[in-house]
């Protein structure tokens, strides 16, 4: 199990060195910002979606080695995926990230979104981990206003 943790910690902090998808897009079709107001973080999220499908995604903006490793993360799972499934892995990794820290995970249907069980032990991190997938799930519903992670 320590193993598991120091592995998956490594995971998110490769991806906040060098995450996937960072940057801006200027030919984006859904767009949406993010704010977390426990620490004042912002992130945007950029998306082409052609005939229901994610054809890209990128994000950028201010957070923690958390939020941007889940916006790494979140925005390589997503490329390619329709709207619906971005929304139905939304579900999924908010149940993760909110449920009881002595329930089980499952890895193998999370796959790499896994990593961030962790933040069940610490209620702020929840936010941060969460905010990349609240702006993402705005962005492709087309929420105009920022949307917060309270
Ligand atoms: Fe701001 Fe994590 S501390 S997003």
């Amino acid at each position: 199990m320590e193993e598991l943790k120091e592995l998956y910690q490594q995971i998110i902090l490769d991806h906040n060195k060098s995450p996937k998808n960072y940057g801006k897009m200027v030919n984006c079709t859904h767009a949406s910002e993010g704010y977390n107001p426990l620490c004042g973080d912002r992130i945007k999220i950029y998306a082409k979606v052609e005939n229901g499908v994610i054809e890209d995604i990128k994000f950028e903006g201010e957070g923690c080695a958390i939020a941007k490793a889940s916006g790494s993360i979140m925005t390589a799972l997503l490329k390619g995926k329709t709207v619906a499934e971005a929304q139905q892995l939304f579900e999924e990794f908010q149940h993760l990230i909110t449920s009881d820290v002595r329930s089980n995970v499952d890895t193998e249907k999370l796959g790499k979104l896994a990593v961030f069980a962790g933040v069940r032990e610490f209620p702020t991190r929840v936010k941060c981990a969460g905010l990349a997938w609240h702006t993402v799930k705005a962005a492709i519903e087309k929420k105009d206003e920022v949307v917060t992670t309270e």
